[in-house]
């Protein structure tokens, strides 16, 4: 079996589902449930037995150790993180204790298993820790995109904090040894992603009839990949990676802000248009800038589909399409989110 980390998080959540719905290797999903973690996301594996939930911390090595000792899984993948940048601004503590003091805690933890496992299973187990192009910092207009040997130049918190695991992950794989795999994965967007970030958020307020914020003058770019193409990614990467390399993982799609968001308007007006005939672009409204907002990221994921032949199965037409359909046929995960109904699911129908 295998350990997700934060697998009740958006790409967590889509990896598990995938992962089940692909081959029968039972998972566990530690994750410490905190707002962003959500098991309303696994209605659809109720009395599934192949899906462990535990609630826990990566940080606190004792109990990640009992359940490493208990469940023996062949690999850890690591996706438990603070992962939104303007939280990271209001309150940066959590990003330090969770990306990179819980890092630490997890990669102990680890270290002490992989060490005591017979010759066989030593040589078979894998890390992979799931990280961010944001740690690369901001590209220049005409700059080329971020490649697996651009310089680290966080900007954020949420950023440096990432920044800051990923180079523990880099130090046990050549101090000790570890089996590690990093991979460095652009915007993703999808089913089951928190309404705090942009696309979803933008979703959200056009049909509750609420402004749709844009930072600054939306110009910022980022490079947007469907999410199952990211879980897909990983997969491939847990599968033929090269121990203590790098991957980067994206779309190939660099969109500005604005562009993404009158994209969605005109799915969603032609989806379910305004009563008033209207476009839900006329809900667009420009709101103070982001503290330090990176002006681009764009990757390169040649060295992926080079050395493992993978590549994104989705444009951003098809995907953010499919997004839009998503959350109009779940309005009630959306609304539970909103209002927080989902942590009262979680209790009736876990015992954690
Ligand atoms: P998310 O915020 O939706 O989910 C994070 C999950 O981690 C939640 O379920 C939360 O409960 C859990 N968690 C938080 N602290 C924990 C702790 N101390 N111990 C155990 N669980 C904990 O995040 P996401 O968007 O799904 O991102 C998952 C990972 O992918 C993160 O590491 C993030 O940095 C990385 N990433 C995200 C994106 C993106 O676009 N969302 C892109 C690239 C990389
Ligand atoms: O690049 C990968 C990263 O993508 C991940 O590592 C992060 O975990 C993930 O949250 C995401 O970070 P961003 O900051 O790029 O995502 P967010 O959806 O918050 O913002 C996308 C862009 O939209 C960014 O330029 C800020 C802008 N924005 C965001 C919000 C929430 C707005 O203009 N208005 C908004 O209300």
């Amino acid at each position: 079996m295998i350990l997700v980390t934060g697998a009740a998080g958006f790409i967590g959540s889509n990896f598990v589902l995938d992962w089940l719905g692909a081959c029968d290797e039972p998972v566990i999903n530690l994750d410490k449930l905190t707002y962003a973690g959500n098991l309303e996301n696994f209605a659809s594996l109720a009395g599934d037995e192949r899906h462990i939930f535990i609630q826990g911390d990566i940080g606190d090595s004792a109990r990640v150790s009992k359940l490493l000792a208990e469940y023996q899984p062949r690999a850890v993948i690591n996706f438990a993180a603070e992962s939104h940048v303007d939280r990271s601004i209001l309150g940066p503590a959590d990003f330090i204790q969770t990306n990179v003091v819980g890092t630490f805690g997890l990669l102990e933890a680890v270290r002490a298993y992989w060490g005591a496992l017979p010759e066989k299973e030593r040589a078979l187990f894998r890390f992979l820790h799931v990280s961010t192009d944001e740690v690369y910092g901001s590209l220049e207009p005409d700059a080329p995109a971020f490649t697996e040997t651009h310089r680290y130049e966080p900007n954020s918190p949420y950023s440096a904090s990432k920044a800051a695991s990923d180079h523990l992950v880099r130090a046990y794989h050549h101090t000790y040894g570890l089996p590690v795999l990093t991979t460095n994965c652009s915007n993703n967007y999808g089913p089951y992603h928190f309404p705090e970030k942009l696309i979803p958020l933008c979703i959200h307020n056009a049909l509750a009839g609420k402004p749709l914020p844009i930072y600054g003058d939306g110009q910022q770019i980022r490079d947007w990949l469907y999410v199952k193409d990211h879980c897909s990614a990983i997969r491939r990467v847990l599968e033929a990676g090269r121990l203590g390399e790098v991957y980067n993982i994206g779309g190939w799609n660099e969109k500005a802000n604005l562009d993404v968001v009158n994209t969605l308007c005109h799915i969603l007006d032609e989806e379910q248009p305004r009563v008033d005939g209207k476009s839900y672009a006329e809900q667009v409204t420009f709101v103070t800038d982001r503290p330090g907002h990176d002006r681009r990221y764009a990757i390169d994921a040649t060295k992926l589909e080079r050395e493992l032949g993978w590549k994104p199965a989705e444009t951003f037409e098809t995907g953010i399409r499919k997004t839009v359909r998503w959350y109009l046929d779940n309005q009630d995960w959306v609304a539970n989110v909103t209002s927080g109904t989902y942590r009262e699911w979680t209790a009736k129908q876990y015992t954690l």
